[in-house]
């Protein structure tokens, strides 16, 4: 990528021209983006309560390198490579619940779920289980840093990034009042949709609220784009709020319990925003949901939406049916989004495209993540 192209990105937004084209199409940019975008920094895998349990492990693979993530006994969320440390066999082909250690399929070496090597059937010959230059101690799964925050399972592939905590210190203080336990909707609050898009729109479209009296009216007509406000960082993140959140999806009053302690403001306000590199968070006073966005090819992108309350008596039976209105809301606004999404994906293929002009009014948050997906491919 020409240096002067990304430095165009970079100028103020009065003056800046979005990311070029090749940044979304190109196979070669792939490659580069994993390195320079994935690797380097804290990257969204999966939400934990998809390993609800100790035992529980999944395998994922994430940019083509075969991962597993484990829940071990002591409850903790652990990332390794899915490979055996004998011949490199993959451990683990689908998720499940183990009762006992992680066993190779090839030559039953066993791990357990922190990644130790703790047994080595017949090693030394038929019966001998141990072997003079087999060290176990040095034998451990590969593990990947992870760490994991409002659910979210945030991996660092080299391994050379800045603590989670010191990378991401900002959205940590700024949204400080809804780190507290969340409860998973259950089977209706998850969902995933599939775009043939490159993820980076997916983003962007997520970022800004201009284009919500064009693309969803319904949701205009209670919160209105006047009533939106623009986040840009500072730190990896951007989006927008509104301050007229105002839940009504039980009949007679019925409500969601909200958050303990939360100050005055979310009464009535609620944010949106991306964490880059790939997650997408919307946080209420009585819900919060994530957004994993999974860049399955340059014009692929899976988002794995999960949704959670503030307390376990809003899992209760009788709040099923508010659940799922809940739920179908959300799925209704986000397949809204696809159309824009796609669309602007193929307009990725126009040469005359020269990564657009920005609105310095609306658009400051979709700029604020160009200039940081620029400023990462630079160096
Ligand atoms: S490859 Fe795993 S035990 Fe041999
Ligand atoms: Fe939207």
């Amino acid at each position: 990528m020409a240096t002067e192209q990304l430095k165009a990105v970079m100028q103020p937004i009065d003056r800046a021209f979005g990311l070029p084209n090749a940044v979304y199409v190109d196979a070669d940019m792939a490659q580069m983006e994993q390195q320079k975008v994935f690797a380097r920094h804290w990257a969204a895998l999966t939400a934990a309560k998809n390993l609800p349990q100790a035992g529980c492990v999944m395998p994922i693979t994430f940019f083509g390198i075969p991962l597993l993530v484990t829940r071990t006994k002591a409850g903790e969320i652990k990332v390794f490579e899915n490979v055996c440390r004998h011949r490199g066999m993959i451990l683990v082909d689908e998720a499940k619940q183990l009762n006992g250690p992680i066993t190779c399929p090839y030559h039953a070496w066993a791990y357990d779920l922190d990644g130790k090597l703790h047994a080595t059937p017949h090693i030394g010959g038929s019966g001998i289980h141990e072997h003079e230059s087999v060290d176990k101690a040095c034998l451990s799964l590969n593990e990947i840093r992870s760490h994991v925050w409002m659910d979210v399972v945030f991996i660092n592939l080299d391994g050379k990034a800045e603590s989670f905590a010191e990378t991401h210190r900002d959205i940590i203080a700024r949204w400080a009042e809804f780190d507290k336990p969340i409860y998973h909707g259950g089977a209706e609050s998850s969902f995933s949709l599939s775009l043939n898009s490159n993820w980076k729109l997916a983003v962007e479209n997520y970022c800004e609220s201009y284009h919500l009296p064009f693309v969803h009216p319904g949701l205009n007509s209670y919160s209105r784009l006047e009533d939106h406000y623009n986040i840009e960082g500072p730190g990896a993140f951007a989006g927008q709020g509104t301050l007229v959140y105002a839940p009504s999806l039980g009949g007679g009053g019925k409500a969601f319990p909200n958050f303990k302690g939360l100050s005055a403001k979310w009464d009535t306000a609620a944010e949106y925003l991306a964490l880059f590199p790939n997650v997408l968070f919307g946080v209420h006073r009585d819900h919060v949901y994530n957004i994993i966005l999974k860049p399955d090819a340059m014009n692929r992108t899976s988002e794995w939406v999960e949704i959670y309350y503030t307390d376990p008596s809003a899992l209760a039976d009788d709040y099923a049916p508010m659940r799922q209105k809940n739920s179908a809301m959300w799925k209704e606004i986000f397949i809204e989004d696809i159309g824009v999404v796609e669309g602007m994906y193929q307009g990725r293929s126009a040469p005359g495209y020269d990564g657009g002009k920005f609105s310095p009014v609306m658009d400051g948050p979709t700029h604020y993540f160009h200039k940081w997906i620029a400023e990462q491919l630079a160096v």
